[in-house]
């Protein structure tokens, strides 16, 4: 008999209700239970997502649960806590947001989960640090949604920018979600030429153009929250990416938040890097050649995460 693909949800507010949709509305699940505190909007989403399964390409049955319903399903997808406002950092979010996860994951685990955590709320790789530490789960099996949505961000810029699909761009971006991500230049290619061999070869494209690129992807969120109060369609789209990995065991290499513990020199830290994804979650951390000044960005990168969660997690 085929296995069948759970997934619970945890929060479903802008980002956990988009993630849903997307999620059923590709298919790649054969239950969604949905956990909010708000069970009236929850059961809202339920019965609105369950009319539209006769669209999709393989139905998912939706249903309205508890954290009790955590135990059979396969994976835990935590969108819940509040989220940044104009003018706010993801950081600003750790004080409420740690308490909220502390009350989450204990709940999760009680009801006898053993499956693997995808962890969307931000500061996601402080987050995803907390679900690890509070669930005692292996690290492979917590995975934060980390640069997959720069890293997108990315594909997509530098594809307007030559004028290719983003598909056919490989490039990515890693350390921190948030404002001290770096790019990875020096193994960007388009079509499998690099980046910077493009550079040479036409004097039409120039190095200056990709700061201000890069740029433009690090301040993303920034301005869609200005234009429209939140961000949620397109972190929505990389969850649903990790999630069809993970419960289609695709080995993919995706850049997610994960643990090192010695990759890139660095340890004790949940942060973004390109990571191999399948059914038992983080199969392998890839370890990129950086240059000098992509090594010196990410080592910063990571004690701005450290320098976090020091006084949290002695
Ligand atoms: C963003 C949110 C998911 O980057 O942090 O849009």
């Amino acid at each position: 008999m085929e296995k069948v693909n759970r997934v619970a949800l945890i929060g479903t507010g802008f980002v956990g209700s988009s993630y849903a949709f997307a999620l059923v509305n590709q298919g790649i699940a054969d239950e969604l239970i949905m956990i909010d505190l708000n069970e009236q909007k929850a059961m809202g989403d339920v019965m609105d997502l369950n009319h539209g399964k006769a669209f999709a390409p393989h139905p998912t049955h939706v249903r309205f649960g508890n954290y009790k319903d955590c135990k059979n399903v396969d994976l835990v997808v935590i969108c819940a806590g509040a989220n940044q406002k104009p003018g706010e950092t993801r950081l600003d979010l750790v004080e409420k947001n740690l308490r909220i996860f502390k009350n989450i994951v204990d709940n999760v685990m009680d009801s006898g989960f053993d499956g693997i955590f995808l962890v969307a709320t931000n500061p996601v790789d402080i987050l995803s640090y907390a679900t690890w530490k509070f669930s005692s789960l292996p690290k492979e099996r917590v995975i934060g949604s980390g640069t997959i949505l720069d890293t997108a961000r990315f594909r997509f810029l530098l594809g307007e920018y030559f004028n290719v699909a983003p598909k056919n761009v490989h490039a990515y971006i890693i350390g921190e979600h948030g404002d001290s991500e770096l790019p990875v230049y020096s193994s960007a290619d388009v079509g499998s030429i690099p980046v910077l061999k493009m550079i040479e070869r036409n004097k039409e494209y120039k190095l200056e153009d990709l700061d201000e690129l890069f740029l433009n992807v690090r301040d993303a969120a920034y301005q869609i929250i200005e234009s429209k109060g939140a961000t949620f369609y397109g972190i929505a789209m990389g969850l649903v990416r990790i999630t069809k990995a993970i419960l289609r065991n695709e080995n993919s290499i995706l850049t997610v938040s994960a643990l090192l513990e010695g990759e890139y020199n660095e340890e004790n830290v949940y942060i973004g890097v390109p990571a191999v994804i399948n059914r038992d979650g983080i199969r392998e951390i890839v370890e990129l050649d950086l240059n000098k000044e992509e090594e010196e960005k990410f080592a910063h990168s990571a004690h701005v995460l450290k320098e976090i969660l020091a006084p949290h997690f002695e």
